[in-house]
């Protein structure tokens, strides 16, 4: 982390705060996770009406609380540096993520209090009441922020944040692989399909049998039927000893034609930006979700544009979506596709073995890109495309958890 030397620049701090931040960044930023940590312990303890709106996988593996940690350093740090990159896209990803679980305004108050408690118990002395009132200061200047970004998204929705989801009839379901459903569904309050961005994705709440309430995020993976949006579900394993995915595993399991389900209003912003630029779609695994709806909107909307699919499986039989893509990408003017599996089957002869390589594809000028998969490969993929010459900037992605890639700093 690089920490300016001298006097306030032109900052949203106060000139109290901003020394007292520049000063004990670097400690905060060493206990983040601890903080984040026991935050998110005393904070359930005291409302566990709270377990039912944030993902309990997440607090499990403890990726969301890295992802809080990694966000509040990120803001300050660029609070205080000038040189720091861009908060934008970060804010935004946190706003839809909170619009589409109807976090609303007075609950900063109880997460601020909680924050603020659990910092002042993990650095102990080292919190005079003058590193407290700076910690809040951060604290109140991101809540804003973010209040804000989410009471415009509210409204450009029409959403009372108190009532986030509509009910949707599941009308059926897709068996797309072995581990692999998709679920059609239309709106069951009589009011139109809302507006849905390609790439944008849906929060769907599920109560489950033991009488948990849980939401999960999916991708809409097709509008192609414009009066209803279908999900693409692949369904989570637990490994080593873990217990098998939640939500996914009921989706799966026990969701049939005639159910309701709460689903949120659409939200994400890994969505197309009006360009003629070729487009390089690079997905692996679950990731082909955000492929298929991009490409159906580039067929209905401009026909000419290149795209290039770059898929990576395990096996062709595990690859979802496979053909819906294909066929789809086959009524565009330039379209070229490409596939990397695991195990290749005898006879494939246009599929590579292995992880994706794009070292050698042919790449056009003036390439975006937009790739959704695990961690590591969207890591890979960008490494790979900026040796190209692909701008950062041009590289766009969406992570199917909390983004540890932005809280880190590292986002694109
Ligand atoms: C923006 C976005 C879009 C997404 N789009 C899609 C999509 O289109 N399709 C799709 O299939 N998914 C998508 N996802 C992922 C999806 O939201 C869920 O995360 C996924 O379905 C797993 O949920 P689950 O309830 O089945 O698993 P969870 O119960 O949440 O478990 C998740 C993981 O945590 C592990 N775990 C849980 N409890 C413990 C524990 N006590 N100890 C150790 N490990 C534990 C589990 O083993 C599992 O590996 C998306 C996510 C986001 C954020
Ligand atoms: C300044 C205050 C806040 C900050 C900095 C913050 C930050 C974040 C971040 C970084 C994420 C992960 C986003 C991603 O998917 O990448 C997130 C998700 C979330 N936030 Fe907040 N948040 C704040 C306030 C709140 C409040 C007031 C609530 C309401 C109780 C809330 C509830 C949630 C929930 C439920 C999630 C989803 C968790 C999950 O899916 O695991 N947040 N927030």
């Amino acid at each position: 982390m690089t920490l300016p030397s001298q006097t306030a620049p032109s900052t949203l701090l106060s000139p109290s705060s901003y020394a007292v931040v520049s000063a004990t960044a670097p400690v905060v930023a060493q206990h983040a996770d601890e903080i984040t940590a026991r935050f998110y312990a005393n904070m359930f303890a005291a409302h566990p009406e709270l377990l039912r709106v944030f993902n309990q996988g997440n607090q499990a593996t403890g990726e969301q609380s890295k992802a809080l940690a990694g966000s509040v350093v990120a803001y300050a740090v660029q609070l205080i540096d000038p040189n720091a990159p861009s908060f934008a896209h970060v804010m935004r990803r946190i706003a839809y993520k909170h619009m589409s679980l109807g976090i609303r305004a007075e609950q900063y108050i109880v997460v601020g209090h909680h924050l603020l408690e659990a910092v002042a118990q993990i650095l102990g002395e080292a919190v005079t009441p003058d590193v407290a009132a700076a910690w809040e200061e951060v604290y109140w200047l991101f809540a804003v922020e973010l209040i804000a970004e989410e009471a415009r998204l509210y409204q450009h929705a029409s959403i009372d944040p108190a009532h986030p989801t509509r009910p949707y009839r599941v009308v059926k379901t897709i068996e797309e692989t072995a581990d692999v459903i998709s679920l059609v569904l239309e709106p069951a309050d009589g009011r139109p399909l809302p507006e849905i961005a390609p790439g944008q994705y849906v929060s769907v709440f599920v109560d489950l049998p033991d009488g948990d309430r849980q939401p999960r995020q999916y991708t809409v993976s097709s509008t192609a039927v414009g009066t209803r949006l279908q999900i693409t579900v692949r369904r989570v394993l637990g490994k080593n000893g873990a217990p098998n995915g939640r939500v996914s595993t009921y989706l799966h399991d026990r969701a049939k034609a005639g159910d309701i389900l709460d689903v949120s209003a659409p939200a994400g912003d890994l969505v197309l930006t009006p360009s003629d630029s070729p487009l390089l779609l690079a997905s692996a695994g679950a990731g082909i979700t955000t492929v298929l709806p991009i490409v159906e909107h580039i067929v209905r909307t401009q026909p000419r544009r290149p795209v290039i699919v770059a898929h990576a499986d395990r096996t062709a039989q595990d690859h979802a979506l496979r053909q819906t893509v294909q066929r789809m990408g086959h009524q565009l003017d330039n379209f070229t596709s490409y596939t990397w599996y695991e195990h290749v089957d005898p006879g494939d002869m246009s599929s590579r073995e292995g992880h994706m390589d794009l070292s050698d594809i042919p790449l056009p000028d003036d390439l975006h890109v937009f790739t959704c998969g695990p961690l590591a490969f969207m890591h890979h993929v960008r490494a790979e495309l900026m040796q190209r010459g692909v701008p950062a900037h041009y590289i766009r992605y969406e992570v199917f958890g909390p983004d540890l890639w932005a809280a880190q700093g590292d986002g694109v």
